[in-house]
């Protein structure tokens, strides 16, 4: 295995702990999620299912004989845990790498509690290294695309991808993001757009973080140890 597959396992390994038994959770998309995917299979954690946060989270959580419910038919979830394309030290991230970031930020927004679960390649000072993915109307993306030229951004129209809800991705370079909260409150503005993947309103409550050092556990002062029950 690869290292950062091995960093990836270990950091989803260390999120089982933050799953309540028995209850409905939040799992989101991407390979490090993958992985927390196939351990609550490997290590038979009990949980009634899961809400999805895309069509192949969906799929391989029933390949592995979960439930996965509608968000629609849950009341609330205690905890959600997904992957992040970068975090900062404020626990704000930028997601959407795999394209999933209006489901995921739904299923967040519905959680008690999001456990951000990263690889200490994804750390920033600042978010912006990565470009910041924005699902698009597909007939509004040229006037998008023009919108955030003007906001000092470089989108980079994302071919061939199509979102599961049928929208396009606009990749943004270049854009200042010394404020996440400010400038995720300014692109949810633009006529057009679905979501952008800043994730600073609602941001992660906990960031598990591995290096070659093992994980560490990045929290607000508020949150508590993990909860088990
Ligand atoms: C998908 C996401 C993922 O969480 C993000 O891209 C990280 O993926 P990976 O775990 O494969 O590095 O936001 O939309």
């Amino acid at each position: 295995m690869q290292a950062q597959d091995a960093r990836k396992l270990a950091v989803a390994r260390a999120a089982l702990a933050y799953v309540p038994s028995g209850e409905v959770i939040g799992v989101g998309t991407g390979s490090t999620a993958n992985f927390f995917i196939d351990l609550l299979k490997s290590e038979r954690v009990s949980i009634e299912g899961a809400v999805a946060s895309s069509q192949a989270t969906a799929a391989r959580l029933k390949a592995h004989g979960f439930d996965v419910l509608e968000l629609n038919d849950v009341n609330g979830l205690s905890v959600y845990i997904d992957g992040a394309d970068e975090f900062d030290p404020q626990l704000c991230l930028i997601k959407g790498g795999g394209a999933a970031l209006t489901r995921e930020k739904i299923v967040a927004a519905a959680s008690q509690r999001f456990v951000c679960i990263v690889d200490d390649s994804k750390r920033v000072d600042r978010l912006g290294r990565f470009p910041l993915p924005i699902e698009v109307i597909p007939m509004a993306r040229s006037y998008v695309a023009r919108e955030l030229v003007k906001l000092g951004g470089h989108p980079v129209y994302r071919e061939g991808v199509v979102t599961d809800n049928g929208n396009c991705i606009l990749d943004v370079w270049g854009l200042d993001i010394h404020d996440p909260v400010h400038l995720e409150a300014r692109l949810d503005q633009l006529t057009g757009t679905v979501c952008n993947g800043l994730f600073a309103r609602r941001r992660a409550d906990i960031v598990l973080v591995a290096s070659d050092a093992g994980v560490q556990c990045l929290q607000h002062p508020a949150e508590a140890v993990p909860r088990q029950s």
